[in-house]
């Protein structure tokens, strides 16, 4: 457990005692977690946000679990998440699952209230994420920034095999989002690629947007999309907007998959570590514990994942709601709330 930053650790321990109810429920697993207190603790006592062997450290786990890190006010961006972004491309986690659904019980911002039920997919190993770059003239009036995405043959069609898989668990439709208008060499890949592997998946109906488009229709007719995959970018983007279309981004879990499973997967809210109310106590768990459910699933233990979904579900339809969603809980009586559903 890496539970970081801000309101990292308050959705952390909500997802641990969760974990800890079902278990005691179920009694089919026994999960044993160990903490690491990485994020700006460590930064300010060590001069590093992890410590250099992390990667290390981690390799030995069957997964890893995430709060959120960042703390923009106290240490730029950029070297908080360093180890997240490492974490993801040294451990080969390139499928990002970012699924959104409404929820009974909750309220989104969208006038229709016909359920959403999408999986935005993202390409989390390659892409606009790579450490590739360089800067010239720094600090002159001829600054020059560079910084060159890598899209590879192997990359995209992993991951759009991945998605049509996913596609066929579900209501077999798969929107790709690229911007191969303007961008004519990486995401026309996208395109060429598209074609080739959807011969292999004709049961599966195929529509292509590009990013702006695809906000635009995701806010339009977020109930007609099934499976979404876009590159690192624009997964990361659409993201949070399926997050705000559901009704708040604290309801929204990620499973960074190896599916080949060589190295530990990592389970982690879409959230980040929400300077604004952390230390409140108010912050949705939802999310969090959802992404509990997801590691479950990849561990093995699918029925006890489906108990927490079902709890999560009761609780918000029974009216448990933190601000964020328009209630009054704190976290922990939303904590509480899941729980007691087991009970
Ligand atoms: P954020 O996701 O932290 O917050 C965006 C908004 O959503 C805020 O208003 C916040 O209060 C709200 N929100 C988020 N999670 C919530 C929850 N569980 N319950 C209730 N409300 C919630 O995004 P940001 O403010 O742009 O970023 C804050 C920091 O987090 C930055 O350092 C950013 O880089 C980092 N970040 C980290 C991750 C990660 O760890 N995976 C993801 C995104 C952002
Ligand atoms: C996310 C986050 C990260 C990303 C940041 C914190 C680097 O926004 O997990 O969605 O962009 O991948
Ligand atoms: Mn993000």
């Amino acid at each position: 457990m890496y539970p970081g930053d801000g309101i990292g650790p308050e959705v952390t321990d909500a997802a641990v005692a969760v974990l800890t109810a079902v278990q005691k429920k179920s009694k089919t697993f026994d999960l044993a977690f160990e903490r690491f207190d990485w994020g700006m603790p460590h930064f300010e006592r060590h001069g590093r946000v992890a410590p250099e062997d992390f990667l290390a450290t981690l390799r030995g786990f069957d997964a890893v679990f995430l709060g959120a890190v960042g703390w923009p006010a106290r240490l730029p961006d950029h070297i908080t998440l360093t180890p997240l972004i490492r974490l993801r491309q040294a451990f080969d986690l390139y499928a990002c699952v970012r699924p959104a659904r409404t929820f009974k019980g909750v309220h989104g911002p969208l006038r229709s209230e016909e359920p959403i039920d999408l999986v935005v997919v993202r390409e989390n190993s390659e892409g606009e994420y790579v450490d590739n770059g360089g800067a010239l003239a720094v600090n002159t009036p001829n600054e020059v920034a560079l910084q060159t995405a890598v899209h590879t043959r192997r990359g995209v069609e992993r991951i759009l095999r991945f998605s049509f898989e996913l596609a066929r668990t579900r209501r077999r439709r798969l929107a790709m989002i690229t911007k191969s208008n303007a961008q004519r060499y990486a995401y026309v890949l996208w395109d060429r690629l598209l074609v080739e592997i959807a011969a292999e998946f004709e049961d599966i109906a195929v529509e292509k947007l590009h990013i702006d488009a695809a906000t635009l229709e995701l806010v339009r007719r977020p109930h007609t999309f099934d499976v979404v995959v876009g590159s690192n970018l624009f997964g990361d983007i659409l993201s949070d907007l399926t997050g705000g279309i559901t009704g708040s981004l604290g309801l929204n879990p990620s499973a960074n998959l190896n599916p080949e499973r060589r190295f530990p997967s990592l389970f982690e809210p879409v959230h980040g570590s929400a300077p604004d109310i952390a230390g409140k106590g108010i912050a949705n768990p939802t999310a969090a514990v959802l992404s509990a459910a997801m590691m479950l699933d990849w561990l093995g233990e699918a029925s006890t994942a489906t108990l927490v979904r079902t709890a999560v579900d009761r609780a918000l339809a029974a009216g448990n709601l933190t601000p964020d969603v328009g209630g009054t809980l704190t976290t922990t009586q939303m904590t509480d709330a899941i729980v007691q559903q087991f009970e």
